[in-house]
């Protein structure tokens, strides 16, 4: 039986981490062929053993822009052409403005917001090709609603909110479309810079309990199927948005 992304060629970085595999997992039980980047070389090789044929894996830095024309060419080479660039790695880092440093700045700005540059700019000649594309880049509520200590988490996806809505404009001539995930709480340890900030689990806890309408965080596996609908022609009039995924605390 065919699936939702039967003959899809997708690209997808930082899927040996928490979301991204679950992204990539569910890409494959729909028929597509992906291409893992991710700084993590052994962790990238044990998800490609487990995902199987349809998968393989190039190391990238995605803070590196010759990196990752290295993983969209060898990609392309690999799937045998380019129809979806999912860009999910990130980075966190929490604090109070006062003492941030300027490098932790940088790093969550190179790698939550320059890197969608990288990987938009050098995947579109090969999307264009394709007569049709989607670009999904991972932003988070966190980048259309603010929080203490995360002011530079913040910015760097508000960012990808930003990016995202200017390039799908751009783009949509070539009908190539361009999304953005934003997340609320995921349970996974990606968070647990402002989960110290908080002051602990308990306290995220109690917080999660007093904001998120749905009382829980999310599973990573609750991510996956927006991925999926926005890689799937199912969404081929859908561009230029920023989908909350997120219990209901954007408009709670
Ligand atoms: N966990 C959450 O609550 C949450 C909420 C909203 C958005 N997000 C976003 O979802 C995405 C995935 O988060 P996660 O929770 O699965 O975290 P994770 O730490 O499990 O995954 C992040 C991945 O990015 C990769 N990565 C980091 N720096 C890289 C670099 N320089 N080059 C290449 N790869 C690099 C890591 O190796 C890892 O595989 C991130 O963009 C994050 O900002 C997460």
């Amino acid at each position: 039986m065919a699936g939702r992304l039967t003959g899809k060629r997708i690209i997808i970085t930082g899927a040996t981490g928490n979301i991204g595999k679950e992204a990539a997992r569910s890409f494959i039980a729909e028929g597509a062929r992906i291409v893992i980047g991710d700084l993590a070389e052994e962790a990238g090789r044990a998800v490609v053993d487990e995902l199987g044929d349809a998968a393989h894996f190039v190391q990238v830095d995605v803070t590196s822009e010759a990196s990752v024309a290295n993983l969209i060419a060898r990609g392309v080479q690999w799937l045998g052409g380019l129809d979806v660039l999912a860009q999910n790695a990130g980075l966190q880092r929490s604090g109070p403005i006062a003492s941030f440093e300027q490098a932790a700045w940088d790093a969550l700005f190179a790698v939550n917001a320059r890197a969608h540059f990288f990987g938009a700019k050098h995947a579109i000649p090969y999307l264009r090709q394709s007569g049709k594309g989607s670009i999904i880049n991972m932003s988070s509520l966190a980048g259309k609603r603010g929080g203490p200590g995360l002011v530079a988490y913040s910015a760097s996806k508000g960012a990808v909110v930003a990016f995202t809505a200017a390039l799908a404009l751009e783009l949509a001539p070539d009908n190539i479309r361009v999304n953005a995930i934003c997340p609320g709480w995921v349970d996974t340890a990606f968070n647990q810079p402002a989960i110290d900030f908080m002051g602990g689990a308990d306290a995220q806890q109690r917080k999660i309990a007093a904001l998120v309408p749905l009382g829980r965080q999310a599973r990573s596996d609750e991510i996956a199927p927006l991925f999926v609908y926005l890689a799937a022609d199912e969404s081929a009039y859908v561009t230029a948005q920023s989908f909350s995924i997120d219990g209901g605390v954007y408009n709670g």
